[in-house]
């Protein structure tokens, strides 16, 4: 089956045609056969044919929001305590749907449920948990602002080494894919299986997902940052002090200001155009806003394999040992220089 795959994949190089996400998932399956000897069972590309369904069914449904009655709240709180939107439920309702029936899912964990939902199939089968965010950024739906969802893919740990609960709670190097879908003027998909980053444009013509940037990078510095600054009178003083560093030109460049409010849209800019956002923790959330498993992980994934940097402030999001799946951290991410700069405002000495 290897040859035949690269053959086919050879001949579709020639004819310049597009790659979809799956054929990019399958050419870099080959390459890991080149490299490593290792053979992919191609359970893993099924998995994320699931979330690339899922998330073209979201899509669809936030396209046509305000034509059908979708847009609103259901009128109870999620397990968040926030407000649940309609769009909310059938987001997570199409990823539960979409990945439940994947033999090789262990567990699905989703920001809108208390409670992981977990499949009875032994481990050489059910072999995956994912972890996702349905709809991130979802007050911003109302109002036609860009909103995404965010994945994260671990791998269960066998029986011996730790029951499902610990492989869910593994930190995020351990992850082996994440990624994200922002639902904006056009549907972009990023993903990362440790090999470089990669993104996706929908196209509606065919309802395929086709590569458009190829192993991307954040640039080493930017000139934006990201912060709600509404809540600066609560940060701790390291980060109003590199916020008006930032402003008043300290790292050479005078900083402009970008927020959305929506995390897969800041985080995606600043993929593409550098800079650095910021969620620090305040007086009233000591703990930060953003979840570790399904915001900050996957995103910081893709932030190390594009070539920036994700801390919650002091330490390495991807090290951070998780102990509930709805934990919150402080999250930090951006290029080098910004990085580094924060750093050394956070423990008190100011670069210039
Ligand atoms: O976690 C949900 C979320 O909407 C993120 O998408 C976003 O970055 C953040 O909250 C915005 O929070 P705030 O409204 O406090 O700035």
């Amino acid at each position: 089956m290897g040859d035949a795959v690269a053959r086919l994949l050879t001949e579709v190089d020639s004819m310049a045609m597009i790659t979809t996400v799956q054929q990019h998932i399958l050419q870099q399956q080959q390459e890991l056969l080149k490299s490593t000897g290792r053979e992919a069972s191609g359970t893993f590309s099924w998995l994320l044919s699931g979330i690339t369904l899922a998330t073209k069914m979201i899509e669809a449904k936030i396209r046509s929001a305000g034509l059908s009655d979708v847009l609103g709240a259901v009128g109870v709180e999620n397990v968040q305590g926030e407000q649940q939107q309609k769009l909310d439920v059938y987001a997570n309702q199409a990823m539960l749907h979409c990945l439940g029936l994947r033999d090789s899912v262990a567990a699905l964990v989703s920001e809108e449920d208390e409670e992981p939902v977990t499949f009875n199939r032994d481990a050489e089968t059910g072999k995956y948990i994912l972890v996702f965010d349905p709809l991130d950024g979802s007050s911003n739906i109302d109002v036609n602002v860009n909103v995404g969802t965010i994945f994260s893919v671990l791998r269960r740990m066998p029986a011996e080494l730790g029951t499902l609960e610990e492989s869910i709670l593994q930190p995020g190097f351990r992850q082996v894919a994440a990624g994200y879908v922002v639902y904006g003027p056009s549907t972009v998909l990023v993903y990362t299986t440790g090999n470089g980053v990669h993104g996706f444009t929908l196209d509606p013509k065919i309802g395929a997902f086709v590569l458009s940037n190829e192993r991307m990078q954040m640039p080493e510095q930017g000139i934006y940052y990201s912060v709600n600054e509404a809540n600066a009178a609560g940060w701790p003083e390291g980060y109003r002090s590199y916020v008006t560093m930032l402003r008043e030109g300290g790292l050479g460049k005078t900083y402009s200001s970008r927020y959305i409010g929506s995390l897969v849209a800041d985080f995606h800019r600043t993929l593409l155009k550098g800079g650095v956002f910021l969620y620090p923790p305040t007086e009233k959330q000591s703990k930060g806003k953003l979840r570790l498993l399904y915001e900050a992980n996957p995103l910081a994934f893709i932030a190390e394999q594009g070539g920036g940097v994700a801390t919650n402030g002091a330490e390495r999001i991807l090290e951070i040992r998780p102990t509930g799946i709805h934990q919150r951290t402080p999250f930090c991410v951006g290029g080098r220089r910004e990085m580094e700069a924060l750093q050394s405002a956070l423990t008190g000495v100011l670069t210039a």
